[in-house]
């Protein structure tokens, strides 16, 4: 991965922002959350903030959604449901177990982390150099507090998340963690996700990971070029060549259970249903978003 701004990180906090303009879509979220990602997309460099102003617009924002919609059916809605479900997901074990401390891999410019550590709970977010300075450079700018809320940069070809929680000096290995892979591990090769789940397993027995997982086999041709181009045209690459079957067959070579798997078709007749848009929007065929556990 290269040290440099995360397109697909910068274009979720853009969408994610346009699609909360419509009052239907935010009501489904805190004002916390939704104020996080309007700072984020007035922080990004201009050719990408500008969508701040354009998206006011409810004409520019109709085209959009008809655009993507077209090329990429669902792209847009499974980023509102992801941030949904994995808040719900998150605080449903924050609270009825006793987690501790949250890692959250490739954190980009996602805003759990200064959500949770302005509740109390200690966070680590952990992504390249040029993204974690660029997240603290904008916490900086809106006045979010660091208190309990660790920015790690990372080189992932010199460096594993053992050191890099370990350089913190307050990462507590006894304690129970949750780890939040977001739209990470589709990015990344087999042997990298390998390294990242026997890491894990080396210093932890007790924890929970919380993932997203794209099985492209479930996208038609043509949808899964528009997939896989449109984040090629970023300078990205998802990389992981597993189906969804074969993942969790991976998970359990490290005797990681997937304990539940939420799908889009689950999330569009529960969220998306709720929302009763004026368009009727689908969710990307083929997301899951996983909870999976130590056996
Ligand atoms: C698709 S973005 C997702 C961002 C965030 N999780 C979200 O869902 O809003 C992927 C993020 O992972 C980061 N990343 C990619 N490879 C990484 C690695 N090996 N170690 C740490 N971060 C990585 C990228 O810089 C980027 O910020």
């Amino acid at each position: 991965m290269p040290n440099k701004l995360s397109y697909t990180a910068s274009y979720i906090a853009v969408k994610f922002y346009g699609l909360t303009l419509n009052p239907k879509i935010a009501e489904h979220f805190d004002e916390f959350t939704l104020e996080f990602y309007k700072n984020v997309v007035s922080y990004l460099p201009k050719h990408l903030s500008w969508n701040q102003k354009s998206l006011q617009s409810r004409l520019w924002r109709d085209f959009f959604t008809w655009w993507e919609e077209l090329l990429l059916p669902g792209d847009l809605m499974h980023i509102i449901c992801r941030k949904y479900y994995i808040q719900k997901m998150l605080e449903k074990n924050l609270l009825s177990e006793d987690y501790e401390q949250i890692v959250i891999l490739g954190s980009g410019f996602d805003h759990s982390g200064a959500l949770y550590s302005s509740k109390g709970f200690s966070v680590f977010e952990i992504d390249t150099p040029f993204m974690i300075s660029n997240k603290q450079k904008m916490l900086g700018q809106f006045c979010f507090s660091l208190a309990g809320l660790h920015l790690c940069s990372i080189d992932p070809t010199n460096q594993n998340i053992k050191e890099v929680l370990t350089q913190t000096h307050v990462f507590d290995f006894d304690k129970k963690t949750l780890f939040l892979a977001e739209g990470f591990f589709d990015y990344l090769s087999l042997n990298s996700v390998r390294s990242i789940l026997e890491s894990i397993k080396s210093f932890s027995s007790n924890f929970k990971i919380v993932s997203t997982f794209f099985d492209l086999g479930e996208l038609n041709s043509f949808h899964r070029f528009m997939f896989t181009s449109g984040v090629a045209m970023v300078g990205e690459t998802l990389k992981f060549p597993l189906n969804r079957k074969k993942f969790l067959e991976l998970m359990s070579e490290y005797e990681i259970e997937t304990k539940s798997q939420l799908s889009y078709a689950e999330m569009r007749s529960d969220l998306v249903e709720k929302m009763n848009l004026e368009t009727d929007l689908s969710v990307l065929k083929g997301f899951y978003i996983l909870e999976s556990e130590l056996n």
